[in-house]
């Protein structure tokens, strides 16, 4: 059978410059939301991702205490605080590119209420982790993005991971036309699938990946992926891509028992050159 693998030429061809002239605006602005008071170090690790991968302006929704643990490592961002509080105001008045919603955080009640919320407003949105439930989506006029392991898609889907590996591809594809969203089915050779029928297999990544943490890193990164290529399929493709490829390079030297899901964002700059 033909596999339409995302190949290191298309992402050579796809990656975006940074033009001489750009500023902080040129490449917008991305909302995270993540990271709560027992899994605060999701947040760090997307937005470390997402700030390599880059965006103009990070800003992080997520609890003060998070808050406190984030800015030492990550000065760059900025902050909306305890998106979750009652009393917190919707959403900040930026104007976001690109928003991701879900690492670190519990599934259900408050998240599923911002849910509703932000796939009403004018921006690419990812859903991970605790954001990912067995839901209908409305038509939008920028992509809505999901990023499901085998047991979150099945959470979502109803079919089960057995079913699944008997054709990945095809699930993936299935599951995107149905539900109107792009999937990207992790694991060994994650499936990227689009709801008007286009799909492709990711060559890179290796069992280093086989840690928490390490979905993490591919959400932020996708996030900050969104903000600076002007074409979504590309940037969810390129992010998988490059994700899997800082794995890859890990292993070159070190073994693969032994790497952080946060390394791959000090792995990155590096790797993202080789394909400029
Ligand atoms: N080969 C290539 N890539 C792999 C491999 C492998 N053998 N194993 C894992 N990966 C990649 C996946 O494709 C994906 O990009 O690593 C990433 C793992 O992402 P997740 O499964 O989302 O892991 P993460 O969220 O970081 O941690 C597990 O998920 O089930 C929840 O709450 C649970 O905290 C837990 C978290
Ligand atoms: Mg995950």
């Amino acid at each position: 059978m033909f596999e339409p693998y995302w190949t290191k030429e298309k992402v050579k061809e796809t990656l975006p410059e940074r033009a001489g002239d750009s500023h902080k605006g040129t490449f917008g602005t991305g909302l995270l939301i993540a990271g709560s008071e027992s899994m605060p170090g999701a947040a760090l690790i997307a937005g470390l991702g997402a700030m390599r991968c880059g965006v103009g302006k990070l800003v992080m929704g997520t609890e003060n205490s998070v808050m406190q643990m984030v800015v030492p490592v990550l000065p760059e961002a900025t902050y909306w605080l305890n998106p979750f509080d009652e009393y917190t105001e919707p959403l900040p008045e930026v104007k976001y590119k690109a928003a991701a919603i879900g690492p670190g955080l519990p599934n259900g009640e408050p998240l599923e209420s911002r849910i509703d919320q932000l796939i009403n407003l004018d921006f690419s949105l990812i859903l991970d982790a605790g954001a990912l439930t067995k839901r209908a989506y409305p038509t939008r006029n920028h992509p809505l993005i999901l990023t499901p392991h085998p047991g979150e898609f099945e959470r979502i889907t109803g079919m089960s991971v057995k079913e699944q590996e008997k054709d990945r591809l095809s699930a993936a594809k299935e599951w995107s036309r149905r539900l109107g969203t792009v999937i990207v089915l992790k694991g060994k050779e994650t499936v990227i699938a689009f709801p008007d029928g286009d799909a492709y297999l990711n060559p890179t990544g290796n069992s280093a990946l086989a840690k928490g943490g390490s979905g993490d890193t591919l959400t932020g990164m996708m996030l900050g992926m969104l903000c600076c290529h002007e074409n979504h399929k590309h940037a969810v493709l390129n992010a998988v891509f490059l994700h899997g490829a800082c794995a890859d390079e890990w292993v070159k030297t070190q073994s693969p028992h032994t790497m952080l899901a946060h390394e791959l964002s000090g792995l990155l700059p590096a790797v993202w050159k080789k394909y400029e």
